[in-house]
């Protein structure tokens, strides 16, 4: 399996020990920084990273912020992305089962060490149960496409331009 992980500067640290941690699990890794603990933009982290999993370049994603919330805001603005926070054994599972995360955020600074692997751990081994919450799923690709449709339509009506704002 393919793994994209980043993190900002509240990640910086253990980022790349869960980076290594599943590069020796055989897992391919693909580490979008930040390389420094410079203070970056949690967004322009969050975006590379769901990027890599919606063009299908990595199979799942990880983010690490303070809280792990701004990076899941951000991530889920991506077409086809459904990050999710965790934080306990139970969240990591059900995000699986039930909502095919491809997208797992998490907290640098509230959970401890052992814990974010082992949610890390639980998330990537637990698979997806399909059925009807496959169609619950389709659900929520059909709201991100309507509104996909409807800002394409809003650029048609202007002839491309942006519009501007007030
Ligand atoms: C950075 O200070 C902090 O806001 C960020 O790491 C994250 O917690 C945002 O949700």
């Amino acid at each position: 399996m393919r793994v994209a992980i980043g993190s900002d500067h509240r990640g910086y640290q253990i980022r790349p020990r869960i980076a290594e941690w599943l590069r020796e699990q055989g897992y391919e890794v693909i580490d979008v920084g930040a390389h420094s603990q410079q203070p970056v933009d949690y967004p322009d982290i969050a975006e590379a990273v769901a990027t890599k999993v919606s063009q299908g370049e990595v199979d799942r994603g990880i983010l690490l912020c303070g809280t792990g919330l701004g990076m899941c805001i951000a991530a889920n603005k991506v077409h086809g992305v459904r990050a999710v926070p965790c934080h306990d054994d139970l969240t990591a599972e059900m995000s699986r089962r039930h909502n095919d995360a491809n997208v797992l955020c998490l907290s640098a600074d509230l959970l401890g060490e052992r814990l974010l692997f082992r949610i890390v751990e639980i998330w990537l081994h637990t698979p997806f149960e399909g059925g009807r919450h496959a169609r619950r799923l389709e659900k929520i690709a059909a709201i991100e496409d309507e509104i996909s449709r409807e800002i394409c339509s809003e650029k048609h009506e202007d002839g491309g331009a942006e519009t501007p704002r007030a």
